[in-house]
C-alpha cells in the first residue's frame, strides 16, 4: 500500500483530488467508486470547485455509491442519495449515478441489480474508501465471511452509535443498510483510502500492525496490489510513514 501522509485534512483532500483529477485525465468515462460519512466532504468541496474552474471534468464518468441505508426513503435528510445531492451530485454533472436504493421493495433483488448494473460498467476503475471506528469499508461490517457482492447488512451498534449524530433526537434510525459487497471492492482497479482525524488513529494503527484480522474488513485492502492510504497525520500518528 502507498502511504501518503499529510500534514492535515485539507492537504489530504488536495491529494486524493488529485488522484482522480490524474484518473479522469486518463479516461475520461472512467467507473468511479463513491462513499459517504464526513471523511469525503472536503474532497467533494475540492471536485465541485475544480470541475466549477474547469479543472476536473466528470461529465462522462459513472458514480457507484458504496452504499446505502436500509430502509429509508431516498428524499430523507439523511440518505446517501440526498449526501450524494447536496455535497456533489447537484453541483457536477456525471454520466449516471448509481446508489443502492434504500426504498426498493425487495433488498435482495435491488442487491442484484446494483451487481448487474456494476458489471455492466465494467467494475470500478478508482474507488474511494473511508475506514469506520470499527474498520468497516462501505458498510462491510467486522463479521467472520463476507459476500463478495452487493448484500443487506446489519449495523453493528458501534456504527449505528457513531451515526446516530446524524439522525434527530427519538427518530427511527435505520439498522440496516446495503453495501459494496468486498470482492466488488478488492475487483476496483485502483483505491484512495482516505482517513482523517485523531479518531480513526487507533484503528489505523491496528490496521498496520503487522497481522491480517479476519474481523476488520478493511484489512482486505493490504492483499489488494493497488492501495492509496490518503491520511492526515493525526491519523497516522500510531504508523510508520
Ligand atoms: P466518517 O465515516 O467519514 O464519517 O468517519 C467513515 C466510514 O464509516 O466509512
Amino acid at each position: 500500500m502507498k502511504k501518503n501522509v499529510c500534514e492535515n485534512y485539507e492537504e489530504a483532500c488536495q491529494a486524493a483530488a488529485d488522484i482522480f483529477a490524474g484518473q479522469l485525465k486518463q479516461k475520461p468515462d472512467s467507473v468511479l467508486g463513491l462513499a459517504t460519512g464526513s471523511t469525503p466532504v472536503g474532497l467533494y468541496k475540492e471536485f465541485v470547485s475544480r470541475s466549477g474552474a474547469g479543472k476536473m471534468d466528470f461529465s462522462q464518468a459513472h458514480a457507484f455509491n458504496l452504499d446505502e441505508y436500509y430502509p429509508i426513503r431516498a428524499d430523507h435528510p439523511q440518505s446517501y442519495k440526498t449526501f450524494m445531492d447536496e455535497h456533489l451530485f447537484d453541483h457536477v454533472k456525471f454520466t449516471s449515478t448509481r446508489i443502492p436504493c434504500g426504498e426498493a421493495t425487495d433488498p435482495h433483488i435491488e442487491c442484484d441489480g446494483y451487481d448487474a448494473d456494476l458489471e455492466a460498467a465494467g467494475g470500478l476503475d478508482l474507488l474511494l474508501l473511508g475506514i469506520g471506528h470499527n474498520g468497516h469499508i462501505g458498510f462491510n461490517e467486522p463479521a467472520s465471511s463476507y459476500p463478495l457482492g452487493a448484500y443487506m447488512v446489519d449495523l453493528t451498534e458501534e456504527t449505528l452509535e457513531a451515526n446516530s449524530r446524524f439522525f434527530c433526537d427519538g427518530e427511527k434510525q435505520p439498522v440496516n443498510a446495503l453495501t459494496m459487497g468486498i470482492g466488488q471492492i478488492f475487483a476496483a482497479k485502483h483505491i484512495v483510502l482516505l482517513i482523517s482525524g485523531a479518531g480513526k488513529a487507533e484503528i489505523v494503527k491496528k490496521l498496520f500492525e503487522g497481522k491480517l484480522h479476519t474481523d476488520i474488513p478493511a484489512c482486505f485492502l493490504l492483499l489488494h496490489p493497488n492501495v492509496t492510504l490518503v491520511i492526515d497525520k493525526d491519523a497516522a500518528q500510531g504508523i510508520k510513514s
